[in-house]
């Protein structure tokens, strides 16, 4: 799959997921769509950190990659965050408002800028074998368990590109 497509197809499931946790009327529901966001993004950072971001590393893209990975890290901070809290805590919306502004904002400036820029400097070949490399990435991570469970180790400071 192409690496533009998978990622954007991952942006709009993070979306339905935040639509899902804001509609949840108490804790457990709260909870659950919570840990989903976090699976998910955990997922998203690791392939883009891993694969995407270092493979379009081009002069005109650097600095938008700088941000994006510490973007990444103060959405990382959050999801550490609120994986300590219980869903019923009085921070527990505040904080999950906090994260879909942060990612929100991220996903704007990726489909935005980033991705154009990306779509200008790579042809469709070079995408769809970066595509394939998260592919494969996102399938043993999502094999291994719960994927959120790395973020907290992942907060000290932003990936290298
Ligand atoms: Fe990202």
């Amino acid at each position: 799959m192409n690496a533009i497509k998978l990622l954007k197809q991952q942006h709009r499931e993070v979306e339905a997921l935040f639509k899902q946790l804001e509609k949840a009327k108490s804790a457990r529901p709260r909870k659950k769509a919570f840990e989903q966001i976090a699976d998910k993004l955990a997922v998203h950072a690791t392939i883009e950190e891993k694969h995407f971001y270092p493979s379009v590393k081009r002069r005109q893209t650097e600095e938008i990659l700088l941000e994006s990975v510490e973007e990444h890290l103060g959405v990382k901070r959050v999801i550490a965050d609120m994986l300590d809290l219980d869903a019923d805590d009085p921070t527990f919306e505040a904080k999950a408002k906090v994260l879909k502004d942060l990612v929100e904002h991220h996903v704007e400036e990726e489909e935005e800028t980033l991705f154009p820029k990306v779509s200008k400097l790579l042809d469709t070949d070079e995408l769809e074998a970066i595509g394939e490399q998260m592919t494969a990435l996102m399938e043993d991570l999502l094999e291994s368990g719960s994927p959120r469970e790395a973020v907290p180790s992942e907060t000290e400071h932003a990936a290298s590109l």
